[in-house]
């Protein structure tokens, strides 16, 4: 598994809300991508996922260019987990990780994927929330369901916007946990949208920062965050201090406009 973005550039109206933007990712790896509100990683996670065209660049998942790949094939590869998300009908959470399942099925699901679904929602600890109502959760039940289903598909790249946003403490570490035991046990690599700087600098192998649609700094987490550029692309004054080799970045005080 190896995916590769290089120099993709896109827009929605005449301003480049990606511009340039390249990386790499192996398998078993998580790559954080951060930066400030607008900063273009939903835009990015999009365009992985062929939600959205570029306007130029490319996008390779192993030797195969996303935009010559069928919807199908997409579906087969890469699991999105969108950071807002309702489902338009009234479906369970054991309905919405059997469509997991959908790329694989024939024509009807078959008792294997009926099982597999079990076995996935075991895996994720949310066996008591099968037949609930997906709308009718919490933000952080939803968002597991959702993790459910990209597992469920069998995805080997999994895109998650903002995972844990609405989570509380505990959770937001589980699904961190979760993230890093599926990108190591079963070889998947994860593109993960993330503001927490702190659970990023703690669970991401590498991380991209972006500001304004362009890549300001990438690497691993003690070269990205700084206290410079997290106040050049934030413009937040933090300090950074280093506890058992995970940062733990406070912030102390917003400073004058940047741009
Ligand atoms: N559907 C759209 N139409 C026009 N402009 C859009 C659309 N979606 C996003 N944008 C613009 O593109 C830029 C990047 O937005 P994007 O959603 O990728 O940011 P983000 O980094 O995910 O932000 P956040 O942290 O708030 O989720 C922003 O300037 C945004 O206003
Ligand atoms: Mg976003």
């Amino acid at each position: 598994m190896k995916l590769t973005v290089s120099d993709v550039t896109f827009s929605y109206n005449s301003s480049l809300s990606l511009d340039g933007v390249s990386f790499e990712l192996q398998e078993s790896q998580i790559l954080g991508i951060i930066g400030p509100n607008g900063s273009g990683k939903t835009t990015l996670l999009k365009c992985i996922n062929k939600i959205l065209k570029p306007k130029s660049g490319s996008i390779i998942l192993n030797d195969n260019e996303i935009q010559k790949m069928s919807r199908l094939q997409i579906a087969k590869h890469v699991g999105y987990v969108p950071q807002n998300s309702v489902s338009p009908q009234a479906l369970t959470v054991f309905e919405i990780v059997l469509m997991g399942r959908r790329p694989h099925i024939a024509w009807q699901s078959s008792q294997k994927d009926v099982e597999k679904t079990w076995q996935v929602l075991a895996l994720l600890g949310i066996e008591h929330l099968a037949l609930r109502n997906f709308n009718e959760l919490s933000g952080g039940e939803q968002q597991r369901a959702l993790i459910a289903r990209s597992v469920a598909q069998e995805a080997k790249v999994l895109l998650l916007d903002e995972p844990t946003s609405n989570l509380d403490i505990k959770h937001q570490l589980e699904v961190m946990e979760l993230a890093h035991e599926l990108v190591t046990k079963q070889k998947l690599a994860a593109v993960v949208a993330i503001h927490d700087l702190n659970l990023a600098s703690r669970y991401c192998d590498k991380i991209v920062m972006m500001k304004n649609g362009k890549i300001f700094a990438a690497g691993n987490a003690s070269s990205v965050l700084t206290p410079d550029g997290i106040q050049s692309v934030y413009g937040v004054e933090v300090t950074v201090n280093y506890h058992n080799k995970i940062a733990n970045i406070i912030p102390i005080k917003p400073i004058a406009a940047i741009n």
